[in-house]
């Protein structure tokens, strides 16, 4: 069924407490819950209470202590007739772990259990009013078998244990704070821990744990300082202290999503837990850091205040990762994070927000929440929250934060509640800005700039884009920071913030004699798409010295992508194609020998835009082609400044391994110029490449190197993969790397790569990570996926369906990359469509899959 937000009621129960009792077993575990509920009397009043259920069946059920038998089922939902004002209710369920292999609710992952209940997981655990807005006090017990659970882990604090009969032992935890059931979190298995402690700025000691198993517990260090420093900065920047005595993070291999953040004890995908600098790259490493830190802030931003319903996903992910990067940007430095975050904005989000899936970061309606957790909700999401941090200023916006947590704490808010503490805490007025909540697309604004005597004008025009149900569009408030440049100084006046607040607005600047440059939406202000006609000298002279570090990087970017949009759409002439390229190759040499950047800038500057962000900017792309420009133009450029490539190469390859900036930075600059390298000369390359692999002493030289070779036939492509397989055989973190280094090669059999890969005993359906690692990998592999015969689309459509009934969340989010057949040159289009048809064709799909195949389809 459609559920729609305008239809939210109140639950008619509440619930203040649960008790949990758990008879922990791999294949039958015991559930017996006990609720005490009571009328809202801010509800409707209701005579039966609905339970939410999904899979299971009471083997009993009782009020006040006796057994009952006028209950009912309506689907999986449990409707217990409830007459008078409270009550206790008891209800037995029996679950099979082993069995789960959706891995939501409680399942078994490699011999220990663990849950998952955002958003509906709680449901396949036992019978409770499964919604956000039921708050409750858990306590839960446990008990099982000592040597096979030694490790008994929930929310809160552990109040009593001990030794039962038979080699049983026992648990019971206790969370002081009232919380939906997605937060609920049990974990049982053989683990052990890293542990330290935190004193928070109240004087609060409190204990920290990182569980994993025993063999892993040599790579939890990062994991371990990533938390300290996010608990120390959320007090710092936001006033926010934590509110237990124990913080447990455990780390699991088998996870639908990155991490989880129930309270008290945050259960993460060993992906963001686990590294050294022989298993993990420098990206590992930052993005264990920031989503131990998504994590961790959620216990205010989620928890603390929690949401109303999931159509106000956002606003605990939205905030959450604003949260999140604002963190990055202080440990790794503001500018490179920006664009980095930017970058995944534009090549993930954008295109959703263009396509058949777009949505607005409040939706209106769903049928399976768990296809909404997407980078609208999250990076969109945090992008509108950005905006008003800008338009407020930061203090300001920490004055409207506060009033937020103060107001909400303890409640279900909603996106309207942080909405209105923003205007009356930041003092802003946001009343037309309330539609970037409402209205999907990315607008497009453009920038025509012209010049009279000693005046600059800018017109500044925007449009919404039409979207799926939203036919028409009202301008939205956009907050522009811009600069205008003179030419001779190199200088410019000043930054300002400039708010388009309705179709246009026009802006003169007074003072020019000559015309000026602009520089707009400066670290990227506002999350609009930029159309602006500018001389190429312009941006190759931005590109050079803008002091935006983001404008800077985008004046690379626009040069790049005006070129090849053009040379893969209309095509060039070869006057154009030789100007059009001169440009790129004079900005880009710039940069290689810009004394005054870090590497790790410099490497940012290096990285050509992608081929679905390209696509993204024509009306309708020919894949095909844009991967064939954009490789001409890799050669090309190699050609051109082969010497100032190899001289980084060679420079980055003699500092030694730290993970400081500079090495770091090193690292980084050292893999793009041997991929730049590889374009223009394969084989003196490969020879670099196996270099750069075997004097590796961590994985981020040694996977770049691997990446590298895995491009082109040669003999040491085949030698350094299978000395990376032997190497790390026994570490599923890094076999996942080698999987995925192969399905996006550049290899001109990357298909059948993939196709031997899927008989690969290393191989399962069974492991989310291992499906992604192979098959997200390759459906963003645009040569092997966009194959003009059609083949890359069919394996997905295979993938999907034979995933589907085993874990139907994980195959429901490789239906998006067929979805984009609208904007496809008419062969692939029909070819991608035809493979969303056959899977909507088969019977017994998932109510996931379903909903993406439908709407992809339209
Ligand atoms: N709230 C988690 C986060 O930190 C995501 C969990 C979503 N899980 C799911 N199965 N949909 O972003
Ligand atoms: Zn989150």
């Amino acid at each position: 069924p459609l559920i729609r937000r305008e239809d939210y009621r109140p639950f008619p129960w509440l619930v203040p407490e649960i008790a949990l009792d758990f008879d922990l077993g791999l294949e039958a575990t015991k559930v017996t819950a006990t609720l005490t509920v009571a009328r809202n009397a801010r509800a409707d009043t209701s005579q039966v209470i609905r339970l939410n259920g999904d899979g299971l069946q009471p083997l009993s059920v009782a009020v006040d202590g006796e057994l009952v038998n006028d209950w009912t089922m309506d689907g999986g939902d449990l409707m217990l007739p409830l007459p008078g004002e409270a009550h206790e209710v008891a209800i037995v369920t029996e679950i099979d772990p082993s069995a789960n292999s959706q891995l939501m609710g409680l399942y078994a992952s490699n011999g220990m259990l663990c849950t998952q209940c955002e958003a509906e997981g709680f449901r396949r655990i036992t019978f409770f009013p499964d919604r956000p807005d039921v708050l409750s006090i858990y306590r839960v017990r446990m008990e099982g078998p000592k040597a096979q659970f030694p490790i008994l882990l929930s929310n809160g604090n552990k109040i009593a244990e001990g030794e039962g009969e038979g080699g049983r032992h026992w648990a019971e935890w206790h969370d002081p704070w009232p919380k939906p059931s997605y937060l609920f979190a049990l974990v049982a298995g053989d683990l052990v821990a890293r542990s330290d402690s935190f004193t928070t700025m109240s004087g609060r000691e409190v204990a920290l744990n990182v569980w994993v198993r025993a063999e892993d517990l040599p790579r939890t260090g990062h994991a371990m300082e990533s938390l300290k420093k996010s608990m120390k900065w959320d007090e710092e920047v936001f006033g926010r202290e934590y509110d237990l005595d124990l913080f447990n993070i455990v780390a699991v291999g088998d996870f639908n999503m990155g991490a989880m953040e129930n309270k008290g004890l945050n259960v993460f995908n060993t992906k963001y837990v686990l590294a050294d600098p022989e298993t993990a790259t420098d990206g590992d490493f930052d993005a264990i850091e920031g989503v131990i830190a998504h994590e961790y802030f959620h216990n205010w931003s989620g928890n603390r205040v929690t949401c109303r319903d999931w159509f106000q996903l956002s606003l605990k992910e939205g905030f959450t990762v604003l949260r999140d990067q604002l963190f990055s940007q202080d440990m790794q430095g503001e500018a490179v994070k920006r664009i980095e975050d930017v970058r995944v904005l534009r090549s993930v989000q954008f295109p959703e927000d263009s396509g058949p899936l777009a949505h607005p970061i409040r939706p209106d309606s769903f049928r399976e929440i768990s296809n909404f957790y997407t980078a609208t909700i999250y990076n969109k999401g945090a992008e509108v929250i950005r905006m008003m941090r800008t338009m407020a200023g930061p203090a300001a916006f920490r004055q409207g934060t506060d009033l937020y947590f103060e107001r909400h704490d303890g409640e279900a808010a909603t996106c309207e509640d942080f909405v209105r503490a923003m205007e009356d805490g930041a003092g802003l007025d946001l009343t037309k800005f309330r539609l970037w909540y409402s209205q999907a697309g990315t607008p497009k604004v453009s920038a025509d700039l012209s010049h009279e005597g000693e005046v600059a004008t800018l017109t500044l025009r925007q449009q919404v884009p039409p979207t799926p149900g939203q036919p028409a569009k009202h301008p939205m408030p956009v907050p522009l920071k811009l600069a205008l440049f003179d030419r001779e100084t190199g200088t410019h006046r000043g930054e300002q913030l400039v708010m388009l607040d309705g179709a246009e607005k026009t802006i003169a600047f007074e003072g020019f004699a000559q015309p000026p440059v602009l520089s707009i939406n400066r670290s990227f202000s506002a999350p609009v798409s930029i159309e602006r006609h500018v001389p190429r000298e312009d941006l190759v002279f931005l590109a050079a010295r803008d002091d935006d570090a983001f404008a800077r990087s985008e004046a690379m970017q626009e040069l790049v992508v005006g070129h090849l949009v053009a040379a893969a759409g209309e095509g060039l002439d070869e006057n154009e194609r030789s100007e059009g390229r001169a440009a790129i190759r004079e900005a880009l040499t710039a940069i290689l020998v810009d004394p005054g950047l870090d590497d790790l800038m410099r490497g940012e500057l290096m990285v050509l835009p992608g081929e679905t962000y390209l696509a993204e900017q024509m009306l309708i792309a020919d894949p095909g082609r844009i991967h064939a420009e954009r490789e001409s133009l890799k050669a090309w450029l190699a050609g051109e400044l082969g010497r100032e490539l190899r001289d980084i190469h060679a420079r980055a390859s003699s500092v030694p391994y730290s993970l400081d900036r500079a090495a770091r930075g090193a690292r980084k600059v050292k893999t793009l110029a041997l991929s730049l390298l590889a374009a223009g000369d394969p084989e003196r390359t490969a020879d670099l490449a196996a270099g750069q692999y075997d004097a590796a002493d961590n994985m981020t030289d040694r996977q770049g190197a691997l990446m590298v070779l895995a491009g082109f036939p040669s003999a040491a492509r085949t030698d350094r993969l299978i000395d990376f397989y032997r190497r790390y055989r026994e570490n599923p973190l890094v076999i996942d790397k080698w999987f995925s280094l192969q399905a996006m090669s550049l290899h001109p059999d990357a298909i059948e790569h993939v196709k031997a890969l899927r008989q690969h005993e290393d191989f399962t359906l069974r492991n989310p990570n291992r499906v992604r690692a192979l098959y997200m990998a390759f459906a963003g592999n645009p040569h092997a996926f966009h194959a003009a015969s059609g083949e890359g689309y069919r394996m997905i459509a295979d993938m999907i369906l034979e995933l589907d009934p085993i874990n139907s969340q994980t195959a429901a989010r490789f239906v998006s990359p067929l979805g984009r057949w609208r904007r496809m040159e008419p062969g692939r289009a029909a070819l991608m469509r035809g493979e969303l048809e056959r899977i909507a064709a088969a019977t017994g799909l998932s109510r996931d899959t379903r909903e993406q195949v439908t709407r992809s389809l339209g």
